[in-house]
C-alpha cells in the first residue's frame, strides 16, 4: 500500500515546508500555506507510463513551422521584437503603472488586425474604457460610424479567467492575442489572489503551453512593484520568451522600449516613442532630437553608445570645480560613478590634471544611461574639458576605450557609428591610432595614441603648449 505523503506550499510565494506554520517565513504572509498532498504509488505510476522513445526525436524528424514574422510596420516596435513577433512566441511588456503599455499595444494590434486575427483580453479596464481609448489612438470617433472597424481583424474581451481566455484561443484560434495584465487573470484552480505568485506562475506556464501547442504569440502585460521588478521576483521573465520594458526617461515624454530577454533577436534593443494627446508616436530620427538639443559648451563631449544594433548619440556633461570640503564629491548620473573615478584616476596619474583636489559632477544629457566602454575617451575629454575650462572642437565625436595604462584602444563595430555620424554631418571622429575601419567614407579622422595626447585639444593648458 502506498503511503500518503503531503507537504506545505505558500500559495502567494510557492514557499514549501514539511510542516504547517502560520506565517510564512518567506514573504511573512499569514495562514497562507495550503497542505498538498502527494503518494508514491502516483509517481511511480506518472514515471511507468513514459515511453522514452515516443519522446526523443532525431533532428531529420522534426517539422520547421513557417516562421514569418508578425510585422507591426511600426519600425521602432519591430526593431525591439528583433524584427516582427515570431508566431507562438510569449512577450511580457512590463513598465510603471500608466506608462502607456496598454497604449503601445492597442496600437500595435489596430495595426497588424488588418492583416492578421487578434483577440484583446483586457483584464484590468473595461471594454468602454477600451474603445474610449481607442477613438482616441484613432483620433477619429467611431460611434457615428459604427462598423468602420470591420476590416480590422480585432476583437475585444473582457474575460479574465485563464481557463475562458485558453478556451476562447482554442476555438478562435488567432494569431496574436493581448492579455492586458497578466497579473489580473484569475485562475480558478488557485486559491490564491490574482497577481500572487503561485497565480502568475501557474498563468504563465498554461499560456506558455497555449502559445506553443496551437502556435498562438501571447503578448501579456505586467505591472513593475515599487522594488522595481516586475510583480513576483522576476518569476516571469525566466518563463517567457522575450521581455520588453516601456520606460520613462527623466526629463522627457520620450518613452524608451528596450529588449531586455529575447529569444528570437538581439538584446538592449531600443526603440523611441513620444507620448502625444493621440497616442505613442513612433521617434524614428531620435538622433537628430537628440542633437538639437546639445550645446557646444566647455565639459560637453559627444559619444555614440551602441544599444543593441542601433547607436545612439549621447552628451556627457562634465563639472570639475576645486574641491570646497575636505573629500571630494563625486555626483554622477547615467553612467557607473565608479568608471568615471576610474578614467579621473587614469588621467590624474598620466597627466598630472589633480582631479583628487576637485569635485566631479558628472551626467548625461536627457537622463539617457548607458554602460558602453566606447564612452570611455568622451568621459576624459569632458573631464578634461570642464577642468581647462576650454570646450572641444565643434561637431566631434569620441569613439575609443581606454586601458588603465593610459593607451587609446579600438572599439567593435566602429563602422556602425562611422556611418551614423556621416548621416549627421560629424566633421571630426576621435578615435584609437591603431582602429581598422572598413568603409572610407567617414569624417576627418583623429587618431591617437596614448592619453597625453588629449592635451592637445586643449592649447591654452600648461601641458599642451
Ligand atoms: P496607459 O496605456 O493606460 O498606461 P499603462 O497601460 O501602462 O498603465 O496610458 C495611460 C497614460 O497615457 C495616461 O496618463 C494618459 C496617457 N495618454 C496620453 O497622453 N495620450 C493618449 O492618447 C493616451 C491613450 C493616453
Ligand atoms: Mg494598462
Amino acid at each position: 500500500m502506498s503511503k500518503a505523503q503531503s507537504y506545505f506550499e505558500c500559495v502567494q510565494c510557492s514557499y514549501q515546508a514539511i510542516k504547517w506554520v502560520g506565517c510564512c517565513p518567506e514573504c511573512k504572509a499569514w495562514n497562507s500555506l495550503d497542505e498538498i498532498s502527494t503518494t508514491k504509488s502516483n509517481r511511480k505510476n506518472v514515471t511507468a507510463a513514459i515511453n522514452a522513445d515516443k519522446h526523443l526525436h532525431k533532428l531529420s524528424d522534426i517539422a520547421l513551422h513557417d516562421q514569418k514574422r508578425i510585422m507591426s510596420f511600426c519600425g521602432e516596435w519591430d526593431r525591439v521584437a528583433g524584427g516582427g513577433i515570431v508566431p507562438g512566441s510569449f512577450i511580457l511588456v512590463s513598465g510603471d503603472p500608466g506608462i502607456g503599455k496598454s497604449t503601445l499595444l492597442l496600437q500595435i494590434c489596430t495595426e497588424l488586425s488588418k492583416q492578421h486575427s487578434i483577440i484583446y483580453f483586457s483584464s484590468e479596464e473595461s471594454l468602454s474604457q477600451v474603445k474610449l481609448r481607442f477613438t482616441r489612438t484613432q483620433n477619429k470617433d467611431l460611434n457615428p460610424r459604427l462598423g468602420k472597424d470591420d476590416n480590422l481583424q480585432l476583437l475585444f474581451s473582457d474575460q479574465c479567467s485563464l481557463q475562458s481566455i485558453i478556451e476562447i484561443c482554442k476555438e478562435k484560434k488567432p494569431t496574436l492575442i493581448v492579455i492586458d495584465s497578466i497579473q489580473n487573470i484569475i485562475n480558478s484552480e488557485t486559491d490564491a489572489l490574482p497577481g500572487t505568485i503561485s497565480q502568475l506562475k501557474e498563468s504563465a506556464f498554461r499560456l506558455m503551453r497555449l502559445a506553443k501547442e496551437n502556435n498562438i504569440a501571447i503578448i501579456a502585460t505586467g505591472h513593475i512593484t515599487k522594488e522595481g521588478t516586475i510583480a513576483g521576483p522576476k518569476l516571469l521573465e525566466h518563463m517567457v520568451d522575450a521581455v520588453f520594458y516601456l520606460q520613462k526617461e527623466d526629463q522627457w515624454q520620450t518613452r524608451t522600449l528596450r529588449s531586455i530577454k529575447n529569444r528570437f533577436g538581439s538584446i538592449n534593443e531600443i526603440g523611441f516613442f513620444h507620448m502625444k494627446g493621440d497616442g505613442l508616436q513612433e521617434v524614428a530620427n531620435i538622433n537628430q532630437h537628440l542633437l538639437e538639443q546639445t550645446k557646444h559648451a566647455p565639459g560637453s563631449t559627444l559619444v555614440s553608445s551602441l544599444e543593441g544594433t542601433r547607436p545612439i548619440f549621447l552628451e556627457l556633461q562634465a563639472l570639475v570645480v576645486p574641491v570646497k570640503f575636505g573629500i571630494p564629491q563625486r555626483i554622477i548620473t547615467g553612467i557607473d560613478h565608479k568608471h568615471v573615478s576610474l578614467i579621473a584616476a587614469i588621467l590624474e596619474k598620466y597627466l598630472h590634471v589633480p582631479f583628487s583636489k576637485h569635485d566631479i559632477f558628472f551626467k548625461i544629457s536627457g537622463g539617457m544611461k548607458t554602460k558602453d566602454q566606447t564612452c570611455d575617451l568622451g568621459i576624459a575629454l569632458a573631464l578634461l574639458s570642464s577642468f581647462f575650462q576650454q570646450p572641444l572642437p565643434a561637431k566631434a565625436i569620441a569613439l575609443a576605450e581606454l586601458s588603465l595604462t593610459g593607451q587609446i584602444k579600438p572599439i567593435y563595430n566602429i563602422d556602425i557609428h562611422a556611418k551614423e555620424c556621416k548621416t549627421f554631418g560629424f566633421s571630426s571622429m576621435i578615435i584609437a591610432k591603431d582602429q581598422v575601419l572598413n568603409k572610407q567614407e567617414t569624417p576627418t579622422l583623429k587618431r591617437l595614441t596614448t592619453v597625453h595626447e588629449l592635451l592637445l585639444f586643449f592649447p591654452e593648458s600648461e601641458n599642451g603648449e
